[in-house]
């Protein structure tokens, strides 16, 4: 399919070429910060299976793709680590919002969507000079519907809500970026989790943790602060081989040019490529009964409940749900957490401070031979829990700067 956006392209854009064949169409996956190498692994994984797909170089933030529309149907249904799927329109240098409002009434939307589907703008900016880049995105909005009054003599609604479409604007320094979301909600929102705790990871956060610690589908992992479940359903999904995407629709389904009858080969390929799990692999505890039982909810509906043994209990008397002594050549025992730092909730009549000390203690007496990935917003928090990681990976968790440390619990390795 030609790509409707080509004489945009030639017209506007000096820095982006038109497509180098009429299957091929530009796309960005924006990720969390620290995360772009592994989701470029997860695309060239994907990409063995599609001859158009193909990853580029990694950005801070993203992961510009090029492929077809089928290959973003594909990116949208297995991707963990990315939050949209996000299809270039064209591109300008701007001086101001009117060269905007021109680059977005010069895109031929019509053949995307029609006048009666419902539109949202969301706009992001690096280094942009524009005083506000709000009023950017309502020149984006009033080009479009300008576009389209002049097609059909009506104009299209805004929805911020329930949207039908979505349009991304992205300006950098010294140029402007228009796409359309092939995603819809986020791709995070992997469509399992109706309840969570007070802070949940964010989905393609978890698996980015996952990924980035070098757990592998066939480890085993606890995570003794679970929260609402986030990293072990993550986890037991990719053990299960359970796309990430399976429970959930996508913006494409309501966008023109996106072949539904590929769409629900697709899905049907990925349904039948759901392996089952058996228990024993994951393990998930939490102080609070009520985040337990938020656990096993959510691994319902995500498709693994019968995978994850989920048990109430305080992490500075836990005790090791496997021998990882024990455990066959080739699998490891991985314990991943995000925890609360130094807000331990202590079991009534117990003292609360002091929780990291308390919780390396724990490590150090129980865990010899687990392998440790904790994520902390406090970027010195392995001085507080006085174990020396064998690495600190920098990732970010929204703006939040963070440390991913990974500990090896073998004798002797922990000073203190
Ligand atoms: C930052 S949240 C984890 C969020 C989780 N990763 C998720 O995605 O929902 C920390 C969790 O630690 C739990 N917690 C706090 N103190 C604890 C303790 N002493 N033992 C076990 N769990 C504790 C809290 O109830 C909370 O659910």
């Amino acid at each position: 399919m030609q790509s409707p956006y080509s004489s945009v392209y030639k017209k506007r854009s000096a820095a982006v070429q038109p497509p180098a064949a009429p299957n091929a169409f530009d796309f960005f996956l924006p990720c969390p910060r620290g995360v772009e190498a592994a989701l470029a692994d997860e695309v060239k994984a994907l990409a063995e299976h599609s001859p158009t797909l193909r990853a580029g170089m990694p950005t801070p933030g993203g992961l510009p793709v090029q492929g077809s529309l089928t290959d973003a149907m594909r990116l949208n249904l297995h991707c963990r680590l990315p939050s949209r799927v996000l299809l270039l329109g064209g591109s300008c240098s701007y001086a101001d919002a009117e060269d905007i409002y021109h680059l977005a009434r010069d895109l031929a939307w019509e053949k995307w969507f029609d006048v009666t589907q419902a539109l949202r703008v969301d706009v992001t900016a690096e280094h942009s000079p524009l005083a506000s880049i709000k009023f950017a995105a309502l020149r984006v909005k009033d080009g479009i519907c300008d576009r389209f009054r002049a097609l059909t003599g009506e104009r299209p609604d805004v929805d911020t809500a329930h949207p039908d479409v979505r349009i991304h604007l992205h300006l950098r320094e010294a140029d402007a970026l228009l796409y359309l979301d092939t995603s819809g909600e986020p791709l995070f929102k992997r469509g399992w989790r109706s309840e969570h705790g007070a802070a949940p990871l964010k989905e393609h956060l978890a698996a980015g943790l996952l990924k980035l610690s070098g757990w592998t589908p066939d480890d085993v992992l606890f995570d003794p602060l679970c929260g609402s479940g986030t990293l072990v359903i993550e986890a037991a999904q990719m053990a299960a081989n359970r796309a990430a995407g399976l429970d959930r629709s996508f913006g494409f389904e309501a966008l023109q040019g996106f072949d539904m009858d590929a769409w629900n080969a697709l899905r049907e390929q990925a349904r039948q490529a759901v392996r089952p799990l058996t228990p024993g692999q994951f393990f998930a505890a939490d102080i609070d009964p009520a985040n337990v039982r938020m656990t096993l909810d959510n691994a319902r509906r995500a498709g693994v409940d019968g995978a994850i043994a989920a048990q109430a209990g305080d992490v500075i008397a836990a005790v090791p749900p496997v021998d990882a002594a024990a455990l066959p050549a080739g699998q490891a025992a991985w314990l991943i957490s995000n925890p609360p730092y130094n807000e331990r909730i202590a079991p009534e009549g117990e003292a609360a401070d002091d929780f990291a000390p308390q919780l390396a203690r724990t490590l150090k007496q129980r865990f010899a031979g687990w392998h440790v990935a904790l994520l902390a917003a406090d970027l010195h928090w392995d001085k507080a829990l006085r174990l020396k990681p064998r690495r600190r990976i920098v990732l970010f968790n929204g703006t939040i700067e963070c440390r991913l440390m990974l500990i090896d619990m073998v004798a002797g390795s922990a000073r203190g």
